[in-house]
């Protein structure tokens, strides 16, 4: 599946324990508490039953849902020490590769942030890639890191960000005024495009930094020898996990791994008292579950990912096969920061058909009922579940008409116009330290007033939520020209505006 296949596969099915495929520990205590007959005088106010107000509640989500909504710190589930919980997560820590591994409830957003509030006991200079997830960019304000930026790799065609080379990192590390003592870095990226995290944590670790790697979209990493390694294995001392985006478990839950390295020793201390500041004191126990389901789930995939990947191989050759579509992830290969794809993204250059790639990620959505992750103006991104083998000649059939409507004179107007929006911009200065600027007064002004302004928010546009401005940085005509042809565009939207059309700006106060 990979064109370069120098990582050696890990995933060895037979290494992982009889009970971690059998056994979903936190799970199945919960199953267990929830069976029983037990009168509940205290939170959550529904109290596992269906009567009374909860009789809504139970029609809508089942009767099930509701006996399993039991609150943390419960005996034979969580409370005291080696808990069914505890057996949960050193499970996943053995899953994963990791020598500790936290459950997260708030997705990958609370990993991030709870890593910026950690590595704040290192020192305050940090290098970030530029297209850090806008949770990392709140993380730095929140524990008021001073960020040094690494460029990832941009392909300017198609709008896409890659990741990072070692040299990059090098010299962005030897740039930075202060003396950096973490690097943040994203891999894999939103177009599934894999980095080297092996060399980039030597370069890291060489410059007395300490190395995150936000893999929010590799939860399934070396869970089969055709999948990129985890990235917990090569050497990065803290490695963040959206189980939910790939991996299976429901929506907002996410792990943290420490790996075993001397700053992961340095840096636990600091990220249990970062957990217990960002996670609620009342985790979901649905979310917790389902991340132990997952492991277990993932732990015995290797036979539904080999047939997902056949699926996966059926469906490149159907795209390469044909005049009209074209995978982009066959060129990633070519950018020296990329060592390895994940198969799982297929991102397809739609530009042969003359339609806008947000165009038709909107018509996919309003005519034919088909979410596509997210669009460029050339290219749709679609992703497939892990495990799963879906029929995608519904998605094909639905581009096919799209591109022959586009053909038809009469319809040719309405479907072609792009939605024009501008090349991904340059990033602007850094004129104010991020939480400075978070936290100084501000005003609203105009658009065109803001130009050269020090903006207060961190700007990201949706998807992908990587921050075009982050407080603190100038604001560029460029950017802002950016900004509001994304608001303005099919499914657009700018996280952190002040309002949907970008015609305002919260700006440092002159
Ligand atoms: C690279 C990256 N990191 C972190 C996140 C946040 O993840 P979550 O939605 O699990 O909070 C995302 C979300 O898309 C992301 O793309």
């Amino acid at each position: 599946m990979h064109q370069d296949s120098h990582l050696a596969p890990t995933s060895d099915q037979s290494a992982f324990p009889g009970n971690a495929r059998t056994h979903a520990p936190y799970a199945d205590a919960l199953q267990a508490a929830a069976e029983r007959d037990s009168l509940f005088l205290s939170t959550p106010g529904h109290g596992g039953t269906t009567t009374g107000i909860s009789a809504g509640q139970a029609e809508f989500f089942g009767e099930h849902i509701l006996s399993l909504d039991i609150p943390p710190l419960f005996d034979g589930i969580d409370l005291g020490v080696d808990t069914p919980k505890d057996e949960a997560l050193q499970l996943a820590a053995e899953a994963w590769g990791a020598r500790r591994t936290w459950f997260l409830t708030n997705g990958s957003s609370q990993g991030n942030r709870m890593t910026a509030l950690a590595i704040g006991t290192l020192g305050t200079g940090v290098v970030t890639q530029r297209s850090a997830h806008s949770s990392f960019i709140d993380g730095i304000v929140m524990a008021g890191l001073n960020p040094g930026f690494v460029s990832p790799n941009v392909d300017e065609v198609n709008g896409i960000a890659h990741g990072v080379t070692p040299d990059s990192l090098r010299h962005a590390i030897a740039s930075h005024p202060e003396k950096v003592t973490a690097v943040y870095l994203v891999t894999p990226s939103y177009f599934g495009a894999v980095a080297d995290v092996r060399a980039l944590a030597e370069v890291a670790h060489d410059a007395g930094a300490a190395l995150i790697i936000d893999a929010a979209w590799g939860a399934h990493f070396g869970f089969h020898p055709d999948l990129p390694e985890s990235p917990v294995t090569l050497g990065a001392d803290i490695v963040i996990m959206s189980t939910h985006k790939l991996a299976g478990s429901f929506t907002q839950s996410a792990l943290l791994h420490l790996g075993d390295t001397e700053f992961a020793n340095r840096l636990e201390p600091a990220l249990a008292r970062a957990f217990m500041m960002t996670a609620s004191t009342s985790e979901n126990a649905h979310l917790l579950a389902s991340i132990d389901i997952a492991r277990r789930d993932l732990v015995n995939s290797h036979d539904a990912i080999s047939d997902s990947l056949e699926n996966i191989r059926q469906i490149r050759a159907r795209i390469e096969g044909s005049e009209h579509y074209h995978l982009l992830s066959g060129d990633f290969m070519n950018h020296a920061d990329v060592v390895d794809i994940d198969p799982f993204r297929l991102p397809i250059d739609i530009t042969s058909t003359g339609l806008d790639g947000h165009a038709v990620r909107k018509r996919l959505t309003e005519d034919f009922d088909i979410f596509a992750e997210m669009a460029t103006s050339t290219t749709i991104v679609a992703l497939i579940g892990v495990g799963k083998s879906p029929d995608l000649s519904r998605l094909f059939d639905a581009l096919d008409q799209m591109r022959l409507e586009n053909n038809s004179s009469e319809t040719a107007e309405a479907t072609t116009k792009p939605a024009g929006i501008p090349a991904l911009p340059n990033a602007g200065k850094l004129i104010t330290l991020p939480r400075d600027a978070y936290f100084a007064d501000s005003e609203l002004v105009s658009a065109a007033e803001a130009v050269g302004r020090t903006s207060v928010s961190s700007l990201a546009a949706y998807p992908p939520g990587i921050p075009n401005v982050l407080p603190g940085e100038e604001i560029t005509a460029e950017t802002v020209e950016f900004l509001q042809a994304v608001a303005a565009s099919p499914s657009g939207h700018v996280r952190g505006a002040v309002d949907p059309q970008l015609s305002t700006f919260r700006v440092l106060k002159d």
